[in-house]
């Protein structure tokens, strides 16, 4: 009786993970576990048997009665899941295309300034997002009651770090571990606390340019300049430099670019000018020997004049109805 158990078994389980469907799952419960199965008449022979055979009967038959209930109920849920997800699955549905992402705007206009820089003779280094007052500030000639902090107010972190205002930083860190002769670029995000409108945001992108040599001049700079808005926006933008102070360049410029293709007027581009022989002692230079240009570019408004966006916001809301058109 022991093997006819165990074939029992064997054969209630095989049929219950064949089972296609609950109906058929259910027919299976009728057949193995009902009131006329084989294990209900077993358990009613337990009773009636040799006393030295009772306990091994009712052992095994309970055994497979356990067996029989627990693969009925696995199989049930699997059978269950298969339904549900059957109710919301049609496979003649035509198939969801993945959506192909594409370079952000800005990446862009980097990438591109980047390019031409690189044919200029310009190689990519790179500093950190968050920095220390020193980089952002001191070496650059600006110390702490400076009045030029004021307008490069930004985020700090509790332990006196903060995030860099411009990438003017990156000029320092490169110097300090490079010789002269050099020329750098560095693409990357800023931070300041200003009041956001069209043209300004609380986080903006800039590239810095730095050339040391013996004999850099403003002329080169100016021709850079030229060079990049030419390139960038077409041969007919006009440049304009005006006169202004950075504490970290001597003489030192602004500059606006004009698209008459875009119509846009003029519009601030960036800050510029020679090096100071400060920041050149700050990092171990000797300025007597050594001069060169530096400039940094706000590549979101690069972006304002070659796509005609008039609000510098739209390129940073991640809105991809608009992020897509580029
Ligand atoms: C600077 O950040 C200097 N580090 C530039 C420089 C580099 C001068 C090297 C000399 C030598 P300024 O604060 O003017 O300068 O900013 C430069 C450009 O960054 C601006 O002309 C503008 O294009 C962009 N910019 C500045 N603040 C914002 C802002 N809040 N939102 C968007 N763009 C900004």
């Amino acid at each position: 009786m022991l093997a006819e158990i165990d074939t029992l078994q064997k054969n209630a389980i095989e049929a219950i993970n064949a089972a296609s469907d609950l109906k058929d799952l259910e027919d299976l419960r009728v057949r193995f576990l009902g009131r006329k199965s084989r294990i209900r008449q077993l358990l009613s022979l337990v009773g009636t048997t040799p006393p030295a055979e009772r306990p091994a009967l009712g052992q095994a038959t309970g055994t497979c009665r356990k067996a029989i209930e627990a693969s009925l109920k696995a199989r049930q849920i699997t059978l269950q899941e298969a339904a549900d997800h059957g109710a919301s699955f049609d496979l003649s549905l035509p198939g969801r295309r993945p959506r192909l992402g594409k370079s952000h705007p800005l990446s862009q206009i980097a990438d591109e300034l980047t390019e031409i820089l690189q044919e200029m003779g310009f190689t990519v280094a790179d500093g950190p997002e968050v920095e220390d007052e020193y980089h952002n500030f001191d070496a650059l000639n600006t110390p702490s009651d400076h009045p030029a902090r004021d307008i490069h107010d930004t985020f700090y972190l509790t332990d006196g770090r903060l995030l860099r205002t411009h990438t003017s930083t990156v000029q320092i860190r490169y110097m300090e571990n490079n010789a002269p002769p050099l020329r750098i670029i560095a693409p990357g995000r800023c931070y300041r606390r200003d009041t956001v409108d069209a043209t300004h945001h609380y986080a903006f992108h800039q590239i810095e340019g730095l050339y040391v040599d013996e004999k850099v001049s403003l002329a080169d700079l100016k021709g850079t300049l030229e060079t990049l808005a030419r390139r960038l926006l077409g041969n007919d933008t006009r440049v304009r430099l005006r006169p202004h102070f950075f504490p970290f360049t001597e003489p030192s410029i602004e500059y606006d670019f004009s698209s008459s293709l875009k119509n846009t007027g003029w519009l601030e581009i960036g800050g510029a000018g020679m090096v100071d022989p400060a920041v050149f002692e700050a990092v171990g230079y000797d300025p007597e020997r050594y001069s060169g240009f530096a400039f940094g570019f706000g590549i979101d408004r690069i972006a304002i004049i070659r796509y005609g966006i008039d609000d510098i916001r739209l390129f940073l809301e991640n809105d991809l109805r608009f992020i897509h058109q580029f």
